[in-house]
């Protein structure tokens, strides 16, 4: 079975993943951030993304995020499953985000040139 943990990141998460995982299930750890839930999933031998990816397909979800978050967190992924869109603030807008401050800074070092998003040259300004 493809269970997806929701927030699978933390304590109660990873415990689960790890007896699921013991009994063959195909676990998929979730986080808000996708490379957290790449890299906490890893640690455990399963697989893990973005919640609104992990939670495609599952046959079970499991809703183990922060328990004042459940709630707003279960009404986002509803919305974004019924209507093939992102959740509100999904990893994408933050990769977004990120990207734009890196871009204002690159530029700043740059004198002041306007560069494109992403940028070519990714590494750190004070590198450069
Ligand atoms: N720990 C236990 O022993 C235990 C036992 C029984 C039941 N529970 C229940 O299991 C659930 C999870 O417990 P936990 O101790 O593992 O919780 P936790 O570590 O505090 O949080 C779990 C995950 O929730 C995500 N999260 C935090 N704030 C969020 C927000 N505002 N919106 C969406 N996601 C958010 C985080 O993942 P990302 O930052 O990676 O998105 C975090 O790793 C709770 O409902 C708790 O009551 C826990």
């Amino acid at each position: 079975m493809k269970v997806a943990i929701v927030g699978g990141t933390g304590a109660f998460g990873r415990a689960l993943a790890r007896k699921l995982r013991s009994l063959d299930h195909e676990v998929y750890i979730g986080s808000r951030d996708a490379q957290r839930g790449r890299e906490r999933a890893s640690e455990l031998g399963v697989q893990g993304g973005a919640n609104e990816e992990v939670v495609r397909g599952a046959d079970l979800v499991v809703l183990a995020t922060k328990s004042n978050a459940t709630l707003d967190t279960a009404r986002e992924l509803v919305d974004a499953i019924e209507q093939n869109t992102e959740p509100t603030a999904s990893s994408r807008d933050a990769v977004w985000v990120t990207e734009i401050i890196q871009g204002a800074y690159a530029s700043h070092f740059a004198g002041g040139k306007r560069l494109a998003i992403p940028l070519v040259d990714r590494r750190h300004p004070l590198a450069i």
